[in-house]
């Protein structure tokens, strides 16, 4: 009997670790190999099910992607989507060609039709939308094939050979517009794969632990801990796996909010690691001093922070490996290649080139935000560090608008404790996406007691977003903002005038800065 592993054959398509996060959300171990591999490995894999990718390619071009079409006689059940669902129709006998008429070129958004007596589609309604994204189409299906899924311009939408366990369909189950994709995905695995369900997070980590072990061997692993969830989820899972190995270099640049500094130094003290904190906030408020240029102030943090971390590394001297909370949505964002190099440190500014180093190890790289934080629970972090919303790596310099100077940063963060007290015990958290508070440079004239006041006005800032490129501001009930308006007022001297921010993005962005 197969191993419970679904193997991913990647063929190049833009959602292939897309799929591979699919199957693991079905508690299904899953890996992901080029095209390139050979039956001999895929043989020594022992999948019990393969998935074929789509790709950019066509199945009839020179120089297509293939694999060696002997996999279709290993016994093993394959899905083959979008172009891997071509490819299998061109192995087994069917034909492919270019879409000639507008009909049979689809992309978008599709009304499709389902034959609810296939495996594939078992339980699931017989209609919906699915994520279409093909030039090509299928001419002629092979031979033992029926179609089990069609739209108004593709009789073959989906096709399946159920007795040999072979399943194939043009659109892309894995992306959130396909209603009932992850379904789909998971009756392959469970009604035709024969998948038990039983991988987990917890089982991750063991196999990334031991791959670290493996690759680190007795070397020595430096890692720049800013005290956000991918950092910090990097450094518990290398502490678990190097422990003395591991040095986390924090770079306390004085701009966290409150608390903040020491929350992550005592989520770290459990480890047996080298910890070293840097008290840097003199010298970054030293460096900002007299600036209100926004990107100025975010470039001279970037900068001081590389310094800083140059400087430990120095002190650390020689290291094998440098490592980093890449997560696969910075991989994506910066493009194929050396991406992981160019994106790592965007949130500080650029990788520092004086760290002496062998080799860079990134050990979430293949992992979703999501699946970051679940790891990080798996590891033991405290909820407030793995479920913490995006704060950026300029920190609160970006919330204090005009120039920067420590009263201000502390009026800001006692301000935006309670705003964020106030809001999580609401439960409101759980509705907004990110939520902070912003020290205007503008005063205002008041009234407190018998006197005059003549202090800086607040604003609070709440979004939802699903991807931060567009956000709305969020509808917080008036009752809760009075509430939090009047403890700011009354609890935190200098800010006499709470406004409210009701810009979306865009035209606005999140942040003021
Ligand atoms: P904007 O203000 O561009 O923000 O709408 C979108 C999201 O990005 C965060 N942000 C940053 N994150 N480094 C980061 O890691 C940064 O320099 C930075 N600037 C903004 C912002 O908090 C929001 O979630």
């Amino acid at each position: 009997m197969s191993r419970q592993a679904i193997l991913v054959l990647d063929f190049g398509g833009q959602y292939n670790q897309l799929i591979a996060r699919r199957v693991r959300e079905c508690s299904v171990y899953c890996e992901v190999k080029p095209y390139t591999v050979s039956l001999e490995e895929i043989r020594a894999f022992d999948p019990m099910g393969i998935i074929f990718t789509g790709g950019p390619g066509s199945v009839y071009e020179e120089k297509a992607p293939h694999v060696d079409p002997a996999v279709f006689q290993l016994g093993v059940p394959v899905l083959g989507i979008c172009y891997g669902c071509q490819l299998m129709a061109q192995y087994l006998g069917g034909s492919v060609t270019a879409a000639q008429a507008d009909t049979a070129r689809e992309y978008g958004k599709t009304e499709t039709f389902y034959d609810t007596g296939c495996r594939l589609f078992q339980g699931l309604p017989a209609q919906g939308i699915s994520w279409m994204s093909h030039g090509d189409y299928m001419a002629r299906v092979p031979e033992g094939f029926r179609l089990v899924g069609h739209t108004a311009a593709c009789p073959n939408a989906a096709i399946a050979d159920e007795a040999r366990g072979f399943y194939g369909v043009q659109f892309h189950p894995e992306v959130n517009h396909t209603e009932h994709g992850v379904d789909m995905i998971r009756n392959f695995l469970y009604a035709v794969c024969g998948a038990r369900g039983e991988w987990t997070m917890g089982d991750y980590k063991k196999t990334a632990i031991a791959a670290i072990r493996e690759k680190v061997g007795d070397g020595r692993v430096l890692l720049a801990l800013s005290g956000g969830v991918d950092s910090s989820v990097c450094a518990a899972l290398l502490a678990e796996a190097v422990g003395r190995q591991l040095t986390c270099v924090f770079v306390d640049h004085g701009l966290m909010r409150l608390n903040e500094g020491d929350e992550v130094e005592a989520a770290f003290s459990k480890w047996d690691i080298n910890f070293i904190r840097v008290d840097a906030e003199a010298r970054f408020l030293l460096k900002l001093a007299g600036e209100s240029d926004p990107e100025r102030k975010r470039k001279i943090i970037g900068a001081e922070f590389i310094r800083v971390f140059e400087e430990e590394a120095r002190k650390i001297g020689k290291v094998d490996f440098l490592a980093q909370g890449t997560i696969y949505p910075d991989v994506i964002e910066s493009g194929a290649g050396d991406a992981a190099v160019i994106k790592s440190h965007h949130n500080v500014g650029g990788l520092p080139d004086y760290v002496d180093f062998k080799e860079i190890i990134e050990p979430l790289r293949l992992l979703f935000k999501d699946e970051v934080r679940q790891l990080g629970r798996e590891l033991g972090l405290p909820e407030y560090l793995v479920s913490r919303q995006p704060f950026p790596g300029p920190g609160l310099a970006i919330r204090v608008i005009g120039d920067l100077t420590k009263e201000k940063l502390d009026i800001l963060r006692e301000a935006d404790a309670i705003y964020r007290q106030e809001i999580a015990a609401a439960g409101e958290d759980r509705n907004i996406n990110q939520y902070f508070a912003v020290l205007t440079n503008t005063r205002s004239v008041g009234v407190m007691g018998d006197g005059r006041t003549y202090d800086y006005t607040l604003a609070l800032r709440a979004v939802t977003t699903s991807d931060f490129m567009t956000a709305d501001w969020a509808r917080i009930p008036y009752d809760l903002l009075d509430k939090i308006s009047s403890r700011i007022v009354n609890e935190v001297r200098g800010i006499n005038r709470i406004v409210y921010d009701v810009t979306s993005k865009p035209p606005a962005t999140i942040e003021w800065e």
